[in-house]
C-alpha cells in the first residue's frame, strides 16, 4: 500500500516558506495547508466583530465564545490557486493586507484560538500526504511529522520580499512600515507563552537569505526524496 508522510515547514513570516510548501505539495501530489491563513481568517473575524480595540487589545473572551461560529475552509480558485474561506466567503485578499497582519500575532497568542486551530489542522493530516506550513507545525501540531523544515532569513530580506509583494498588489506601504511589522511579528511569535515559534530539535534548517527559489526547491525536493523515498 502506498505510504505517505507529513511534511511540516515552519519559519518566520515572509521567509518564503509558503511558496516552497505549495510548490513541494504540487510536485509530489500532496495537499497543501497554509496554517497562517487560518490564524489570519480568525483575525479578520475578530476585526469585523469589533473584538479588537484601537490600541490593538483583543477581547479574547468574546472571541473564544464565538469560536464555534467560525468556519474556515480552503477552496480552489479558477486559476487553480488555493483560497481561504471564512464562513463560506472568500477572504483571500483581505487576510493578506496589513490590517490583518497588524493584529494576527495577538490573536494567534490566544490559547483557545490555538487549541481550536491545532485540532482542525490535525484532522487535516489524518490521512497524511500533506505539506503544512506555519510556526508550530513541527513542534506542536505534528511533532511526529516524518519531515520537518525550519526556514530562516534576515528581517531585512523578508521585509523587502513582502514589500515588493504588497507593492505588486497595489498596496501603498513603505518598506520601513513593512520592516517594523515583520520585526514586531517576530517578537510576538517567538516570545508568546503557548507554542512559540522555535525550531524543532529534529527539523532540517534552511537559511534562504542567499538562495534562489530554484535552489531552495532543489534542496527541499532532495530531502523529501531521501525521507519519503521508500515510503512514497
Ligand atoms: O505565515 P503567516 O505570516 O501567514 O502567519 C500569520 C500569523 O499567524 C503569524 O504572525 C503567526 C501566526 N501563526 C501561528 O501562530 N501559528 C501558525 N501555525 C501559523 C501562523
Amino acid at each position: 500500500m502506498e505510504q505517505k508522510i507529513i511534511v511540516a515547514i515552519d519559519g518566520y513570516s515572509s521567509s518564503g516558506k509558503s511558496t516552497m510548501a505549495k510548490a513541494l505539495a504540487k510536485t509530489v501530489g500532496y495537499h497543501y495547508v497554509d496554517s497562517g491563513a487560518m490564524y489570519r481568517a480568525v483575525t479578520l473575524f475578530a476585526m469585523r466583530h469589533g473584538m479588537i480595540a484601537p490600541d490593538g487589545t483583543v477581547d479574547s473572551n468574546a472571541l473564544e465564545a464565538d469560536l464555534p461560529k467560525i468556519h474556515i475552509t480552503f477552496a480552489t480558485d479558477t486559476d487553480g490557486s488555493q483560497v481561504t474561506e471564512l464562513n463560506g466567503e472568500v477572504v483571500e485578499q483581505e487576510i493578506r493586507g496589513l490590517g490583518v497582519a497588524d493584529h494576527v500575532s495577538a490573536v494567534a497568542a490566544i490559547g483557545a484560538v490555538r487549541d481550536r486551530l491545532t485540532a482542525l489542522q490535525r484532522e487535516m493530516g489524518v490521512k497524511k500526504g500533506i505539506v503544512m506550513d506555519g510556526r508550530d507545525i513541527g513542534t506542536t501540531v505534528f511533532p511526529q511529522a516524518e519531515m520537518k523544515v525550519f526556514v530562516q532569513a534576515s528581517p531585512e530580506v523578508r521585509a523587502r520580499r513582502r514589500w515588493l509583494e504588497l507593492a505588486g498588489k497595489g498596496q501603498n506601504v513603505s518598506y520601513q512600515e513593512v520592516l517594523d511589522n515583520v520585526r514586531e511579528r517576530d517578537r510576538i511569535d517567538t516570545t508568546r507563552a503557548i507554542s512559540p515559534l522555535r525550531k524543532a530539535a529534529d527539523a532540517l534548517e534552511l537559511d534562504n537569505d542567499h538562495l534562489t527559489m530554484e535552489e531552495q526547491m532543489q534542496w527541499l525536493l532532495g530531502k523529501f526524496q531521501e525521507i519519503a523515498g521508500g515510503k512514497n
